[in-house]
């Protein structure tokens, strides 16, 4: 193979939120499957690009040129179908960033703004530590699939709602809304008169027989609400770099979104931002096509290995997302057991289902961006002291 995602490189020592972090509170000999980046290097094209960079030896303001806005409306009409004019582009660094000024606009203290949960949250605490009300819509799992609880979230629009923030695909549950979900989202937003924040961070990791939908493609009259929040951050594993595209059809949101960033004094990208989204969204289609294809191996090992060796856990169908969210109530209710078992006894790091709000507990997210080797010995850690093991 032209990539070797089996490689395993430590990241410890290198700052790792998800591993030095780790070290630090539990120990070294943990495995961790938790922070939603990957543990596999990025296109090689880009470490070459990145290299040459750094070597360059000056690294005073940069700015978004041409090239980063022709590489973003290539990329929006690649992967998603979306013709997108040049100024709807907002460079933001960070999609959260986004997200809490938009909230930050836009809405006043004690504005309500609907979220589908369980969810990831930093996007929901975006809401609370700006002094608004979070009001959550939880998802219904259904037949072990998540489903949107569409007579709630209207009973719940109808007291008022500001924004809808939309994660799409759906981080943890890893959903992918289908058009017609979409459509009666847009259609809520419109009869309530709510903006929509979509986060598209995940959307380049659709697995077989689904299809991403942006949700401003639907109308002209949907465009003229959203704002649309994608990224390289995920896909090429680059987050630390800082970038994110922001996409604002309409132009006087668009203005105020501007106006938001300066406020901040969020301006100009690092030095290796915009050059790394370039190459990424011009120059890595193969390498990203042989990722689909890695991760879409892990998930299918990850779930026979759960099914043959702890089969009481329910894995959810993960149609997007390089996430595996795993009902574990069978083994236990309660996630102090959950943790005991998994962090103190198989020592691996996962994220727990109620750091993602209501609906998660005995819950568990696992990430499975990983090499195959180190997600089937953090597997066998847990099935070696499985609660329900039969002897
Ligand atoms: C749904 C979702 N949004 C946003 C982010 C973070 O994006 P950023 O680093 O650009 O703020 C993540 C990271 O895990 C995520 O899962």
């Amino acid at each position: 193979m032209k990539y070797n995602f089996d490689e395993v490189i430590s990241r410890i020592g290198t700052n790792s939120a998800k591993w030095d972090g780790l070290v630090e509170s539990m120990g070294k000999d943990m495995i961790s499957l938790s922070v939603a980046d990957m543990d596999l290097k990025a296109p090689p094209v880009l470490v070459e690009k990145l290299e040459a960079a750094a070597g360059h030896g000056i690294y005073g303001y940069t700015d978004a040129f041409s090239p980063y806005y022709e590489a973003v409306q290539a990329w929006l009409k690649r992967a998603y179908h979306w013709q997108v004019p040049r100024e709807w582009i907002v460079f933001c660094p960070r999609i959260i960033q986004a997200v809490s000024l938009v909230i930050q606009k836009f809405t006043a203290e004690g504005d309500a703004i609907l979220i589908h949960t369980p969810v990831y949250q930093p996007v929901a605490k975006a809401v609370t530590l700006n002094n608004r009300v979070l009001v959550e819509s939880p998802l219904r799992l259904v037949a072990g699939r998540y489903e949107i609880d569409f007579e709630d979230m209207e009973q719940r629009m109808q007291q008022g709602i500001k924004i809808v923030l939309l994660i799409s695909p759906h981080n943890p549950v890893g959903r992918v809304w289908t058009r017609e979900e979409l459509e009666r989202i847009a259609a809520l937003c419109i009869k309530y008169d709510a903006l929509i924040v979509s986060d598209d961070i995940h959307a380049d990791f659709i697995h077989e027989g689904h299809e991403h939908m942006v949700v401003a493609r639907l109308s002209e009259e949907i465009a003229q609400r959203s704002i649309i929040c994608t990224s390289p951050g995920k896909t090429f594993n680059l987050a630390s770099l800082e970038i994110s595209n922001i996409i604002i059809p309409n132009d006087a949101i668009r203005e105020r979104f501007k106006h938001a960033l300066q406020q901040s004094g969020i301006h100009n990208p690092t030095f290796f931002a915009v050059p790394a989204l370039e190459v990424s969204y011009t120059a890595s289609d193969d390498w990203l096509e042989a990722l689909r294809d890695y991760l879409s191996g892990n998930i299918a090992f990850a779930k026979a290995f759960i099914k043959e060796q702890m089969p009481e856990l329910r894995v959810i169908e993960p149609e997007g997302t390089y996430l595996l969210w795993i009902d574990c109530r069978a083994v236990d209710k309660s996630e102090s057991g959950l943790k005991r078992w998994i962090e103190e006894m198989a020592r691996v790091s996962v994220s727990f289902g109620s750091s993602f709000g209501a609906g998660g507990e005995g819950f568990i997210r696992i990430n499975i961006a990983a090499p195959r080797s180190v997600l089937k010995e953090a597997l066998e850690r847990i099935a070696a002291v499985y609660p329900l093991k039969k002897t």
